[in-house]
């Protein structure tokens, strides 16, 4: 995917990438220029583990405005990107041969990192309301006993779904009448098209509930700046993991992060990125309306960066990543977003990084190809 995305010529879908457009640029480099005229030494200097007192209250008040409320000291770590929560996650918990519960598809990344661990990973299908908390509840009631419950609740990575107020709530009571930690990832939830955000799984049950954030989509993932948050004594643990992971995420990208917040910067950017992602979005949508097949289905993202294509049975997803890219089009098979090597029959169709005006384009030389 990485290497696709290095291709000029090709019209990726591929990578879920932020749009350059958003980056801060000249925000960016005024405030270094701050720092330094101020003979700031923090920002340049190493950081504590749990990370800065400032771009921690930073993010402690985010969290309060926009979940609804606001961690202890102790609740709130600053990590080097969410994927390094996991990371964390993992090195603190996960022992051989345990069990963690994905959705079915999911984040590659997160795959991954459980893996690393020997862990046994088993899958739960979502559908269009995300996360099947029924079927979910089905297998814990045969006896599944998960140590934990990854889960992308908004605006999902690769399937592009959120999950349901009422599943939420459900699903937080499981975890705490089953006794597994629920790990959510909000990557996405920050860049939704529409105001009515639902409850953060966190917010529900902040003793059951680890949640991962990001900032690589919301400010920009060369920082590689995100957080990690729930009980006081998950939270020690991921700290004493981390230090002797990086130790501390960069206070460069902390300090920059955290005046962001402080001057409303953060929230100039989200409303330009919704509006763009927002846009890009229709624009795929309108195409894949226009060009694609009967028999063919999509879903339809209030937020994110992702749809999620469904192929007739007989087509291989993996057969037509290879055929589009002689099309000159870069997508990715849905195989690679499930535990089980299913998903031959689904495509991530990612909007966020492709050059707007060749999307119609893209999308009708995949169609062609289909036909
Ligand atoms: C669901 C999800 N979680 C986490 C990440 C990675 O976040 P970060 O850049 O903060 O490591 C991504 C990036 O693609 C993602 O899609």
């Amino acid at each position: 995917m990485l290497a696709y995305l290095g291709r000029p010529d090709l019209i990726s879908f591929a990578g879920g990438f932020p749009d350059p457009l958003t980056f801060p640029r000249e925000r960016a480099s005024a405030l270094l220029r701050e720092f330094a005229a101020s003979g700031e030494s923090t920002a340049f200097q190493y950081a504590p583990t749990r990370g800065l007192a400032g771009p921690l209250d930073a993010i402690a008040g985010r969290l309060e405005t926009l979940q609804g409320r606001r961690p202890a000291d102790d609740e709130l770590l600053i990590t080097s990107g969410a994927i390094e929560a996991l990371e964390l996650v993992g090195k603190s918990f996960l022992d051989r041969g345990d069990i963690v519960v994905v959705e079915a598809p999911t984040y590659l990344g997160a795959i991954m990192a459980f893996r690393s661990f020997e862990t046994e990973i088993v899958s739960v299908p979502l559908d269009d309301g995300g996360l099947e908390v029924d079927e979910l509840e089905r297998r814990l009631s045969d006896g599944l006993r998960p140590k934990l419950l990854y889960t992308i609740p908004d605006h999902q990575n690769p399937a592009g779904v959120s999950l349901l107020r009422e599943r939420r709530r459900r699903l937080v009571e499981l975890a705490q009448r089953y006794g597994f930690l629920v790990v959510e990832d909000v990557a996405y939830r920050e860049l939704s098209y529409e105001d009515d955000a639902e409850p953060s799984l966190w917010s529900l049950a902040p003793d059951a509930v680890v949640q991962a954030g990001t900032t690589s989509k919301t400010f920009f993932p060369g920082v590689r700046l995100g957080w990690a948050v729930g009980p006081a004594d998950v939270s020690a643990q991921l700290v004493a993991a981390k230090q002797n992971t990086d130790q501390c995420a960069g206070a460069l990208g902390q300090r920059l992060f955290e005046e962001y917040v402080r001057r409303g910067w953060i929230d100039e950017q989200l409303t330009m990125s919704r509006s763009l992602y927002r846009r890009k979005c229709d624009r795929m949508l309108s195409a894949l309306e226009r060009w694609m097949q009967p028999g063919i289905r999509w879903t339809r993202p209030r937020g994110g960066f992702f749809s999620w294509l469904t192929l007739p049975e007989l087509l291989d997803a993996a057969d037509l990543t290879k055929q589009a890219v002689e099309r000159k089009v870069a997508i990715v098979p849905g195989q690679l977003f499930f535990a089980d090597g299913s998903g031959a029959a689904n495509v991530r169709l990612s909007f966020s990084l492709v050059d707007e005006t060749l999307i119609d384009d893209g999308i009708e030389r995949l169609a062609s190809l289909l036909e």
